[in-house]
């Protein structure tokens, strides 16, 4: 089972940004716990980060054939990324949308998501667990 983690803009930025909000675990610690986390199921995982959409939509591309599960915080381009939706479309790789704070309960902009149409669940406001949940969930087969 092979999973590419994928994180948007200003998520290398955790620790230091609004850290009431995103907690004070640093990129390179999230990085490390899902590693940790992905050894001990027997997940073959890969991660990758990037302030920018095209790099976003490149590495979603990237993973058609070699990936059997995405699992993507795309940060703000969530709210606004036609272009990362169907990139997920395109390559038809089961996803899952992870958020570190619960997007619902915060500015209304923040309730539209598109890339929720290309997966299969949300998970949201679980801090940086979510990621591990989403791994699960996809390790599990389940969908
Ligand atoms: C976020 C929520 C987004 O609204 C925000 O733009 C982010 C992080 C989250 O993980 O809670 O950058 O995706």
């Amino acid at each position: 089972m092979r999973i590419l983690v994928i994180n948007g803009p200003n998520l290398n930025m955790l620790g230091i940004r609004e850290p009431d909000i995103y907690g004070r675990v640093t990129y390179d610690a999230l990085c490390e716990k899902i590693k940790a986390h992905a050894a001990e199921k027997g997940i073959d995982v890969a991660l990758y980060q990037s302030n920018h959409e095209g790099d976003l939509v490149d590495a979603i591309q990237q993973a058609y054939g070699n990936t059997d599960g995405i699992v993507i915080n795309p940060g703000a381009y969530t709210h606004t990324s036609v272009a990362i939706l169907d990139a997920l479309k395109a390559v038809s790789i089961r996803a899952v949308e992870v958020h570190i704070s619960d997007v619902d309960a915060r500015e209304a902009f923040r309730r539209t998501s598109y890339v929720r149409l290309a997966c299969e669940k949300t998970i949201s406001g679980h801090g940086i667990n979510g990621y591990l949940e989403a791994m699960d969930y996809l390790a599990g087969g389940n969908g």
